[in-house]
C-alpha cells in the first residue's frame, strides 16, 4: 500500500511501538537508504536497530565487498540468509537488509514467517545517485552503474512486491520516508 506523508504525534508513534511484536525487516534496492532510514525508524520506535551488512561483516571479519572477491556471491548470500535468520530470531527491532538479500527465495520465506517486510523504492536516478556516494558495493563493479541498477531494480521488484507494505523513498529527506513507514504500518497492523 503507498500513503501520502504526514507527520505522526508521539503518542501516534507509542501506539505503534506497543503493537510491533515481530522484527520490522526493511527490503529494497541498494541506494535506496534502508540504513539510514531503519536507524530513524528504530530511534522513533525505541527499537535496536539491526543492519545486516553490517552483521554479515562482523561474522566473518572481512568487508562485503571482501566476500565476493574471495568466496563468490553464493557464499555470500549463505552467510547473509544466516545472519537474517539469527537477528530475526532477536525479538523486536528494526533490521536493514542488503539489497538482494529479500530476493533469495528462503531468505524472502525466512522474513515473511518471522518479520514485518516493507519495501522501500526509489526511482532509478535516485538510486544511481545514491550509489554514487560510495565505491563499497561489489555489483556495481566493472559496469555502468545506471545500468546495473536499472537491470537489477527490474529483475527484483517481483519479488520485492511482495513484501506487505510498500514506501516510497523518493530524492526528499529521509525523515518524510521515515513518516510514510510509520503511518504505512499503522495502517497495516
Ligand atoms: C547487494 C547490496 C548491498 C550488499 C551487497 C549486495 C545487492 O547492500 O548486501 O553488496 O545484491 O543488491 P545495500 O543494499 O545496503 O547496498
Amino acid at each position: 500500500m503507498t500513503i501520502e506523508t504526514r507527520s505522526l504525534s508521539d503518542s501516534e508513534i507509542r501506539s505503534v511501538a506497543s503493537l510491533i511484536d515481530r522484527p520490522l525487516v526493511l527490503v529494497g534496492m541498494m541506494g535506496v537508504g534502508k540504513s539510514t532510514i531503519g536507524r530513524k525508524l528504530a530511534h522513533l520506535l525505541g527499537l535496536p536497530f539491526r543492519d545486516a551488512d553490517d552483521e554479515i561483516e562482523k561474522a566473518a571479519q572481512l568487508s562485503v565487498a571482501e566476500i565476493f572477491e574471495r568466496f563468490g556471491e553464493e557464499h555470500f548470500r549463505d552467510g547473509e540468509r544466516r545472519v537474517i535468520a539469527r537477528l530475526l530470531d532477536g525479538g523486536p527491532s528494526v533490521i536493514a537488509t542488503g539489497g538482494g538479500a529479500f530476493v533469495q527465495p528462503d531468505t524472502r520465506a525466512l522474513i515473511h514467517a518471522k518479520g514485518i517486510a516493507v519495501w522501500l523504492d526509489s526511482d532509478v536516478a535516485t538510486l544511481v545517485e545514491r550509489v554514487g556516494r560510495k565505491d563499497s558495493r561489489p555489483l556495481l563493479r566493472g559496469g555502468d552503474p545506471k545500468e546495473i541498477v536499472a537491470r537489477l531494480k527490474a529483475e527484483r521488484e517481483s519479488a520485492y512486491a511482495e513484501a506487505p507494505i510498500k514506501v516510497m523513498s523518493d530524492a526528499g529527506p529521509h525523515g518524510e520516508a521515515v513518516n510514510r513507514i510509520l503511518q504505512a504500518i499503522a495502517a497495516w497492523l
